[in-house]
């Protein structure tokens, strides 16, 4: 083995197409930004996204104008991945975008509804397993000849650290994240003979509005159970970007090695209140 070093440097994204699920803010849109900066042609989609969740407003708004922003690299699909006749549709958009060709696909779009076992609504439960579980399997069965076509490619998916120290109150969701993670293994060996490089990203918690939509009074009781038991809670959370950045440098990895599992967490620099909520 010869010495390690700097004949190894990163491989260049540029001229990729990639398509990434709940591009509309958040991670999602963290990470659209960090690969449209290294000259990736970008889908981004998503519903079609609040510019807040709280609030009722223009619903073709937020995504369409997040892409307009990242510029001619960037373009909005919109569609439900949680609908497989939507995921059909949009990577059928895709494709015809990209000449029938997928370099990357990043499966982010995910829910978590906060509550105890005994009180989640069937709605909450099935949106849950809906988007994060079946969303990611119809997204990954679409893209599957896409990225054949581009000669392997690459799939992200962003799990959670819930998997390793499940919550009360997120049952659901960390039980979708681990399922997640499981399919995530099944998937690159499967996709291993036409190259294809599978990465989960274990991420703790980063400031986004994946909570907005969190009733404030069983929020504050999770909180409060979750400091009592030692749960990392929201303390610190990271800035999306770092997400964003960690996602594009998996992506840089030269293709004789994949990063399978990944965790990112905060540390106790990460700020304490976001410094903007996208
Ligand atoms: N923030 C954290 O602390 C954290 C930590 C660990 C893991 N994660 C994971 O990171 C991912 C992104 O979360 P986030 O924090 O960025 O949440 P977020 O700010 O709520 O963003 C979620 C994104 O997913 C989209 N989306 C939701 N349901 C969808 C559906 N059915 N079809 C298509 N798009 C859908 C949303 O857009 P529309 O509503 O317009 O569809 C939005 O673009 C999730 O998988 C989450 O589990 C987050």
């Amino acid at each position: 083995m010869s010495e390690a070093g700097s004949h190894i440097t990163p491989r260049s994204l540029a001229g990729k197409t990639a398509l990434v699920t709940g591009a509309s803010r958040g991670l999602g849109l963290a990470i659209a930004e960090a690969l449209v900066e290294r000259d990736v042609r970008v889908a981004m989609l998503a519903r079609a996204g609040d510019s807040d969740p709280g609030e009722a407003t223009n619903k073709t708004g937020k995504l369409a104008e997040e892409a307009a922003r990242l510029g001619e690299r960037a373009s909005a699909i919109q569609a439900d991945v949680a609908d497989p006749d939507s995921v059909r549709s949009a990577f059928a958009e895709a494709a015809k975008l990209f000449d029938g060709r997928l370099d990357i696909l990043v499966i982010n779009a995910g829910v978590a509804e906060l509550a105890r076992v005994e009180d989640l609504a069937d709605h909450e439960l099935t949106a849950q397993l809906d988007t994060n579980l079946l969303g990611a399997m119809y997204c990954c069965r679409e893209a599957v000849p896409l990225l054949r076509a581009a000669k392997g490619g690459q799939v992200v998916m962003i799990s959670s650290t819930t998997v390793n120290d499940p919550y009360p109150w997120m049952t659901v969701y960390a039980a979708t994240k681990a399922a997640l993670e499981n399919y995530a293994v099944s998937l690159r060996r499967e996709l291993a003979e036409q190259g294809t490089r599978v990465t989960v990203l274990r991420c703790g918690p980063a400031w986004t509005n994946f909570n907005a939509s969190w009733d404030p009074e069983r929020a504050q009781v999770a909180y409060q159970e979750w400091e009592a038991g030692g749960y990392p809670g929201w303390a610190g959370a990271m800035d999306p970007a770092i997400v964003g950045l960690t996602v594009a440098r998996t992506l840089e990895l030269p293709e004789q090695a994949c990063a399978e599992l990944l965790e990112i967490d905060p540390t106790a620099a990460a700020p304490t209140e976001p410094a903007s909520r996208t």
